[in-house]
């Protein structure tokens, strides 16, 4: 697929055309002796466009390549095939353009180094310069991720998991990024907590104009969340579409999986059989094959294109007409 044929946002700040992230795998004695692939795509053949200021959600099971295509955006995997591009250029990794939040960000921080330490080196590195500079820009991020200077000289073992996760975002925004991953960046919180850290991420994308792409699990989140949906399974985007769409209407399979709208005896059904296995299944095959209650015979013999299944609304299955030419 192209990337014109992309539903989408009229105005991408952020494109993933065709990307693949490839990971040795099985290279032991035994899977070379079975025949077994060495090698398999964690990320297989995305293309997504998200829009400038936007919040993306990219939902999936645990394995399904959420964290993979993040990393693979910020360089930290290699791009086996396919491009991510910014604004229309190559990816300048040294920029500061795009920013990533953990889940546990109390690994993530260094417990030697205090709050403002730990703003202070992404803000030198950003450009700025003094201590007065510096101690101005700390303590408008602080204030920005609702903290305050009175947390400056914190170390992160005398944070909360909310004030933890607050330091962290405030350090991603030291270099004023145009996007930020936020990888199960509220699993680990108390809902109350939880909520907080959502509505100030909210809160950051309208004053900033920032482009969120939100890595999670949790369906009800992501539906409070985010504007638009991307599903993944096994490396492969099953469907994308706006927020409302995807839950009022869940097209592909899976995702009615996801949500729970498939029908009880299909439910059972689908629930007792074989998850896909990228080393030994057939991985030109739909890779929801073995659980998909609807398989057809194609299915089998080819991934599906993705489809235009509703205005902006973008599904990976047989079931759908494919795209006029
Ligand atoms: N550095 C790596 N080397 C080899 N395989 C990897 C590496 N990182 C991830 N993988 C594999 O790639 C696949 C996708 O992993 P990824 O971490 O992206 O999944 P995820 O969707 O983020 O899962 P989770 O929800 O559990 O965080 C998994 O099979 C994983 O084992
Ligand atoms: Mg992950």
């Amino acid at each position: 697929m192209t990337i014109a044929q992309q539903t989408a946002p009229a105005d991408p700040l952020l494109i993933f055309d065709d990307v693949v992230v490839s990971f040795a795998a099985g290279t032991g004695m035994i899977s070379r002796l079975r025949g077994l692939s060495t090698q398999f795509n964690a990320v297989d053949h995305v293309t997504l466009n998200v829009a400038r200021g936007e919040i993306l959600g990219v939902v999936g099971e645990s394995g399904s390549g959420k964290t993979t295509i993040c990393k693979a955006a910020l360089g930290l995997h290699p791009i086996a095939r396919g491009a991510v591009s910014l604004e229309g250029a190559p990816l300048d990794l040294s920029s500061g353009a795009m920013q990533m939040v953990f889940q546990d960000p109390l690994s993530s921080l260094n417990p030697r180094q205090t709050v403002a330490k730990a703003l202070s080196i992404p803000l030198r590195l950003h450009g700025h310069a003094g201590k007065k500079d510096i101690d101005a820009a700390i303590d408008a991020l602080l204030v920005d991720v609702g903290l305050g200077s009175q947390f400056r000289n914190r170390f992160p073992h005398e944070l909360s998991g909310g004030q933890l996760q607050r330091a962290a975002i405030a350090r991603a925004l030291a270099t004023q990024p145009r996007v930020l991953f936020a990888d199960e960046a509220v699993s680990k919180l108390d809902v109350s907590v939880r909520a907080q850290i959502l509505n100030l991420l909210k809160r950051l994308r309208d004053k900033h104009d920032l482009t969120i792409i939100f890595v999670t699990h949790d369906l009800h989140v992501a539906r409070f969340l985010c504007d638009r949906i991307a599903i993944m399974y096994f490396g492969k985007l099953l469907e994308v579409g706006p927020t409302r769409d995807v839950y009022a209407d869940p097209n592909h399979p899976y995702t009615q999986e996801l949500l729970g709208t498939l029908d009880k005896e299909r439910k059972t059904e689908v629930s007792t059989r074989d998850i896909f296995n990228p080393l030994t299944d057939d991985t030109r095959a739909c890779r929801y094959l073995g659980r998909c209650p609807h398989a057809l015979d194609i299915c089998a013999k080819q991934h599906p294109s993705q489809r235009q299944t509703g205005p902006a609304h973008r599904t990976a299955c047989y079931l759908f007409p494919e795209d006029e030419p």
